[in-house]
């Protein structure tokens, strides 16, 4: 069997998407018709030619831009049924989906705006699928503390509709325990909580991370590796990163993907697993991410199966539906 016949067939979960990051061109193309809103590009070659970074910023500055095209409740539907339905296609039994709240609040979009389109397609998709998917939002680090607990203010009537809290953007500069604060209520409130870290950021950004902000899993983590005894402290501690190999690449984290290091840390002991971050933009959704770098590193059949096992006992499902899926992977993985 085709290695990506086999990872298609294996249940895993994707826990490191963000939504907004799964704007296609040509559904930027049609939502800014429907709304009326200008575009900086003439066509959909123009906008996957601009696609092009050097750093997480460039990258940022793109992105946010994108998203000035998401208006209604509709909008936000739409996006989030077409990433379950392509997610689904992956064999993504399982999906903990970012979104930032900010982006679009500064905007003047409010909350059930996006929230509610974003529970509509989540439920259907439900239905209709049998995909199980959760959201996490994100505090925006590029902007104060301050705003970041406001955010929470403005969630909290509608926590029943997320299961964590995240930390993104521009991280150099911008060290987790700023934002304890929010991510203190938050967590008050029963949220699971995650963070980006030491995807260009230092591997204290990584510990702080877990001790300051009381985080359940990293995203990214790349950069653990430049302090030995920090991978040794994810490995004993069974702390999961989130990696995004195609994210890493196009952002130019690792010069080539042989060079990423998610083989020698899945060798020692840490809990690692495979994502996407931003399909639209780096050229990958969580399939493509897992072909990719088992081509690279040369994975075998074993790697593959830890990765996809990894993705299901890292996730924040109950006990016994994560159970449900690894006896599910268990029999792929011999078949
Ligand atoms: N890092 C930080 N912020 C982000 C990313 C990322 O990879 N993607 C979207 N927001
Ligand atoms: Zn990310």
């Amino acid at each position: 069997m085709e290695n990506e016949t086999f990872i298609r067939r294996l249940p895993k979960a994707e826990l490191h998407v963000h939504i907004e990051g799964t704007l296609e061109p040509e559904m930027m193309f049609d939502l800014a018709a429907r709304n009326g809103v200008e575009l900086p590009f003439d066509s959909v070659e123009e906008v996957r030619a601009a696609y092009e970074f050097s750093n997480l910023q460039s990258f940022l500055d793109i992105y946010y831009q994108g998203a000035a095209v998401l208006v209604t409740e509709q909008d936000f539907y739409d996006l989030m049924m077409a990433y379950l339905v392509r997610a689904h296609d992956d064999g993504v039994v399982r999906a903990e989906i970012f979104f930032d709240p900010q982006t679009h609040t500064e905007r003047g979009i409010e909350f059930p705006v996006f929230l509610d389109g974003f529970t509509r397609a989540i439920c259907d998709a439900r239905e209709s699928m049998g995909i199980s998917a959760g959201l996490i939002m994100c505090f925006l680090r590029h902007l104060p503390p301050e705003d970041a607990v406001a955010t929470w203010y403005e969630a909290k009537p509608y926590a029943d509709q997320l299961i964590g809290v995240g930390l993104d953007s521009s991280e150099v500069g911008n060290p987790p325990e700023w934002f304890a604060e929010a991510f203190t209520m938050a967590q008050d409130a029963g949220l699971h909580a995650v963070a980006h870290a030491g995807e260009e950021g230092p591997p204290g950004y990584i510990a702080n991370a877990l001790d300051v902000l009381g985080v359940q899993r990293i995203d990214h983590g790349v950069r653990c590796e430049d302090d030995p005894s920090l991978v040794e402290r994810l490995a004993d501690e069974g702390v999961p990163l989130t990696m995004c190999p195609l994210s890493n690449l196009k952002l130019q984290v690792f010069e080539r993907l042989e060079d990423h290091n998610l083989g020698r840390l899945l060798e020692r002991g840490v809990v690692v697993t495979v994502n996407s971050d931003d399909p639209a933009y780096f050229g990958g959704y969580v399939l493509d991410n897992f072909v990719a770098i088992a081509g690279a590193l040369d994975l075998s059949r074993d790697d593959l199966v830890q990765l996809a096992r990894n993705s299901i006992t890292a996730s924040f499902l109950l006990e016994e539906d994560k159970d449900r899926f690894l006896e599910e992977l268990d029999a792929v993985a011999v078949s």
